[in-house]
């Protein structure tokens, strides 16, 4: 039985023993998974995929933190992404820790399985500590009132357990549709709650990584957490009421909607994105031709905040010639320049209102 004060050791394995794929739940998943097609569609055309993904991760590291309460201005964020080297707020920190962690974990997984040990070097990695499961006993869910909501089970021995359950169901091959396996695992995540923080944040990286493993997307562009806060209450009462009332119609269809409308708007999202690449394209084409180069777009479109060590590294001349270009796309008004401290950085603010509206 379930009580909110007591560690819920009993949290039963996945899948559930009622039927999930009642026909609303079917016709939910497969709206979900056509959106989901095209965007991966989409991406796959794309002459230079890995460009958009940076600044995308970027702005789910973000959102997802800010689950969390942990916020930062875009301005502070895209600088601090700019040089990690650069003096930042503990919480522009902590966002560029998302990042890194979701970049490590779909690097790994191309080697190794989406298993127990990855959870880990993910929670290590956002919250920059060594920790591993929960040893010791405290961790609880609270509402805003600081009321016990839920209190997930205790012991090194039943967490580790229940996490080599949810593994196995994860890479087991039944018949459930994928989407609807990536919100049971996500509850199951949550309701284990292996670590003492940073669990909302893994288990939001684990719902991208499992959509790759299960060959739903080659990259890692769909991110469900700006959604998310946007229907932050649903979401933790999707979860509670799964624990409280086995609702999981209600918590799968939370899940799928999220899914399918942010295909659809990452989906616009790219679209903008690359006429954007195309005006601009052809501006400097005619008013600069001298200038122009693919090369120099496309850096210019890898994030909104570029610097001249950028087109440095990036071989498109010397130091001196990189500056000569970012100033003349200054003065052809695609770019804006913007001092702080000894930094230059050049903005493109187009990309960056297409990033962040
Ligand atoms: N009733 C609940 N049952 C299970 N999990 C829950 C419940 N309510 C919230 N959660 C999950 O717990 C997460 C918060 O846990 P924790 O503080 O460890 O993670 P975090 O990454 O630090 O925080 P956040 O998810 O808020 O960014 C929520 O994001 C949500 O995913
Ligand atoms: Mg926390």
């Amino acid at each position: 039985m379930f009580d909110r004060d007591t560690p819920f050791n009993d949290l039963p394995p996945l899948p559930p023993t009622t039927e999930v794929e009642t026909p609303a739940v079917l016709k939910k998943a497969i709206a979900a998974s056509r959106a989901l097609a095209e965007l991966k569609g989409m991406a796959e055309r794309m002459p230079n995929q890995v460009m958009l993904i940076d600044s995308l991760v970027l702005q789910e590291a973000r959102a997802s933190s800010a689950i969390e309460n942990i916020v930062t201005t875009n301005d502070e964020l895209f600088r601090a992404a700019s040089d990690e080297a650069l003096p930042a707020s503990p919480e522009a920190k902590e966002v560029l820790r998302y990042r890194q962690a979701l970049n490590h974990g779909f690097r790994q997984i191309r080697e190794r399985p989406l298993a127990t040990n990855l959870f880990i070097e993910i929670a290590q990695l956002i919250k920059q500590t060594g920790f591993d499961v929960r040893r010791t006993p405290g961790t609880r869910i609270a509402n805003g009132f600081g009321e016990t909501i839920y209190t997930p089970p205790e012991s090194e021995a039943v967490i580790r357990d229940k996490l080599r359950d949810l593994e196995t169901f994860m890479h087991a091959e039944d018949s459930l549709d994928v989407l609807v396996k990536m919100a049971l695992v996500h509850y199951q995540f949550e309701a284990i709650h292996p670590f003492s923080d940073g669990n909302g944040r893994t288990g939001r990286i684990l719902n991208i990584l499992y959509l790759v493993d299960q060959g739903l997307l080659n990259l890692p562009i769909l991110y469900l957490s700006r959604h998310i806060i946007e229907h932050k209450a649903a979401y933790y009462e999707g979860l509670r009421r799964v624990t409280e009332e086995a609702a999981w119609g209600d918590w799968v269809l939370y899940m799928l909607n999220a899914v399918e409308q942010t295909s659809l708007r990452t989906r616009q999202q790219i679209t903008d994105i690359l006429a954007l690449m195309d005006a601009v394209r052809e501006h400097v084409q005619r008013e600069a031709p001298r200038l122009y180069s693919k090369d120099l777009i496309e850096q210019i479109f890898r994030q909104p905040y570029c610097k001249i060590q950028f087109l440095e590294r990036a071989g498109i001349g010397t130091r001196q010639t990189c500056a000569k270009y970012l100033r003349e796309l200054e003065r052809l008004g695609v770019l804006r320049g913007q001092k702080v401290g000894r930094e230059v950085y050049f903005i493109n603010q187009a990309l960056f209102e297409l990033l962040t509206r």
